[in-house]
């Protein structure tokens, strides 16, 4: 249904007990440049939509619709994107076009979104210490714009009960190829009376091939306590000289008496990587093809070019 009366974005502002997501998005996105020179890397469309625009809704999909973006500079379109557009709104009314009108209100009707600024881009774990005045003192989310996450995957669900059942903080960790493990944060593990679900007994940020405790990867999701933020305080840059979160992680899995330590959720569903220019490329191809809409004319041609190719 097309919703035009505004109701929903003053209806969502009614406090809730569902916990806060946070969304970094201050990040300059070198590798797209020239892209990325005036527009912001979460812009980017995959297929119709900003690749944010994916992340905020798997957020309200698991019941988050307070969400906090930590933002930075020249990073206004992405704010726009989601508040209203009247002169586009009416526009569409008049023309009738109201599956258009569904789609332009759907964005900026998902969710109550906050902003705040970085102010000084010191790093991931600097960004979600951004985030403290906001969610105080209970548990929230974490969700890195780079990663898209197939839709009904039911990865965050799955992390927020097992905080809820453990009172611990929760991770995303994947399986990754050896070669790639200087790329990711990664996990040493022990296994739990639990299918997919490990004990973290330690974290290295983008360590080499050699030196990795594993090939699980944490992928950009996370489910933490709050006791995170006065650890982000006092934690010094690491790996790049940035603030990383994977650090003051470590610190709350080598004890898990501080907070309840820990634990990794394994993925093993579909996850699109839009941070870099090949992976972008597979993940517009693979969303597209899953489309009801473009899918089937899409993937005809795309058989058909392959054909073509050496
Ligand atoms: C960040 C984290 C890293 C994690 C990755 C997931 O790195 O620091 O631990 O594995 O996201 O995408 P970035 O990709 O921002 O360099």
């Amino acid at each position: 249904m097309h919703n035009n009366d505004g109701m929903a974005n003053i209806s969502s502002s009614r406090p809730s007990n569902a916990l806060k997501a946070v969304l970094p998005v201050a990040g300059l996105g070198t590798r797209f440049l020239p892209a990325t020179k005036a527009l912001p890397k979460e812009m980017l469309p995959v297929v119709d939509k900003p690749a944010i625009q994916y992340v905020v809704e798997e957020a309200v999909a698991a019941g988050l619709r307070d969400i906090l973006m930590v933002t930075g500079r020249n990073k206004a379109p992405l704010e726009n994107h989601f508040d209203r557009v009247p002169i586009v709104e009416n526009l569409l009314l008049q023309k009738g076009d109201f599956a258009r009108l569904d789609a332009v209100n759907h964005a900026s009707n998902l969710a109550d979104i906050h902003y705040v600024r970085q102010g000084n881009p010191l790093g991931l774990g600097h960004a979600v210490l951004r985030a403290w005045q906001h969610v105080g003192q209970a548990p929230f989310a974490v969700l890195l714009g780079d990663d898209i996450i197939g839709e009904g995957e039911g990865l965050l669900p799955h992390m927020l009960e097992q905080q809820a059942t453990r009172g611990a903080s929760i991770i995303a960790l994947m399986e990754v190829d050896p070669e790639h493990v200087p790329m990711y944060g990664i996990a040493a593990v022990e296994p739990t009376s639990e299918n997919d679900v490990v004990r973290v007994t330690g974290l290295v940020e983008k360590p080499s091939k050699e030196a990795a405790p594993s090939n699980l990867a944490i992928i950009g999701r996370y489910v933490l306590q709050p006791e995170i933020f006065p650890i982000l305080e006092h934690t010094a840059p690491g790996r790049g000289n940035e603030i990383q979160l994977t650090d003051a992680l470590q610190v709350l899995a080598a004890d898990e008496k501080i907070a309840g330590g820990v634990y990794g959720v394994v993925f093993r569903g579909k996850r699109f990587d839009t941070g870099d220019r090949l992976d972008y490329l597979k993940a517009v191809v693979q969303i597209a093809s899953g489309r009801e809409d473009l899918g089937p004319d899409f993937t005809k041609w795309l058989t058909s070019f392959v054909k073509t190719l050496g």
